[in-house]
């Protein structure tokens, strides 16, 4: 299995499962069926709103005996109405009760947005914090606390751009050790990784199978589909593999962390088996040329007349 190593040498399996839309019912047997065939790190997010039923699968797989709580690594996120921060050892108490542990392996801020606190999905203008009343800056200060009392072994951004990065590092005592971002085929993200990788910053990657279960609203009608595409089919057929295993293993070879999602028992073994499909550097160089700079997951949920976030702040 590979590991991503942090700096304090603790070591994060650059495999998991991701559990975004995973449905109350489903992801309680996803996380078991998964520990149960090797996985050792899954991804949650109090927005996903099934923390609550992921905890109890964790605790069935520690109580049982198939794994230790330190053989696990349980990365989850604050929502963007927590972002004050006398609010993020809240958010990360709720959390942890949820999971039913006593720490996490990583903290992340869900996204680079404020909003109010009684508003768990934003709908209107009004919803939102501007950034110039809640800097990233300051969450960050919470989510620092959130370490020295021990809640969380380390922290880190998702979907934040580079600007929004250096802005954090500036004045960060702890430097983010992950940005969680969209990455597959058609969204390299070569300069992201290179930026995030000259900060000594590790990448994990969502949305590697194209995501192709979000609800209409967070859908192009006319998106490609990642799992249909000829060269990713052509390089699975050559090597008996399936076309979603191509893909993660794609991600691996790059030196990202990959969390595909999958509540079905069936795809959970086979995405885990991805791990030990090689690809040579003529599978990789074709991969390369698929890059479309095609974002699946926009942000223009995000994007309101008259707010101060738009696409080109949120990605800046
Ligand atoms: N930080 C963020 O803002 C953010 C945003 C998006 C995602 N994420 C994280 O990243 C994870 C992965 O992204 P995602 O859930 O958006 O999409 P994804 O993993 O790219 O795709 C999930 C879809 O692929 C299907 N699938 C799984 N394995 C397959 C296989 N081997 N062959 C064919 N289809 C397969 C799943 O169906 P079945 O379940 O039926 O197998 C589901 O429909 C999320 O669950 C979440 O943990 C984070």
């Amino acid at each position: 299995m590979k590991t991503l190593k942090f700096s304090n040498n603790h070591k994060m399996p650059a495999f998991g499962l991701g559990t975004w839309k995973s449905a109350e019912g489903e992801v309680y047997n996803a996380v078991k069926t998964a520990i149960k065939n090797g996985y050792r790190h899954i991804d949650c997010a109090a927005a996903y709103g099934n923390e609550a039923e992921v905890g109890k699968a964790l605790k069935e797989v520690i109580n049982e005996g198939v794994v230790t709580r330190e053989e696990l690594w349980i990365t989850s996120k604050l929502w963007s109405n927590m972002h004050a921060k006398s609010d993020v050892i809240e958010a990360i108490n709720k959390t942890l009760t949820d999971l039913q542990l006593d720490y996490l392996d990583l903290y992340l801020i869900h996204w680079p947005i404020a909003q109010k606190k009684e508003v768990p999905f934003v709908s209107k203008v009004e919803d939102f914090i501007p950034l110039k009343e809640l800097p990233n800056e300051l969450t960050w200060e919470g989510m620092e606390e959130a370490v020295a009392k021990g809640l969380t072994k380390h922290i880190g951004v998702s979907n934040f751009g580079p600007k929004a990065l250096k802005q954090l590092m500036a004045s960060a005592n702890i430097k983010p050790a992950m940005n969680q971002i969209e990455c597959h085929p058609y969204f390299q993200q070569n300069d992201m990784l290179a930026f995030c990788k000259s900060h000594g910053i590790h990448v994990t990657a969502y949305a590697p199978l194209g995501s192709g279960d979000r609800a209409a609203k967070f859908k192009a009608e006319d998106e490609p589909v990642l799992l249909k595409d000829p060269v990713i089919l052509n390089i699975a057929k050559a090597k008996n593999a399936s076309a979603g295993q191509i893909l993660i293993s794609w991600a691996l070879h790059r030196g990202t962390s990959v969390i595909p999602k999958s509540v079905n028992p069936k795809r959970i073994v086979e995405n885990f088996e991805a791990q030990a499909v090689e690809l040579s550097q003529t599978d990789m160089d074709e991969i390369a040329a698929l890059d479309k700079n095609y974002r699946f997951l926009t942000g223009e949920h995000w994007v309101y007349e008259g707010s101060s976030y738009t696409l080109e702040s949120i990605w800046a």
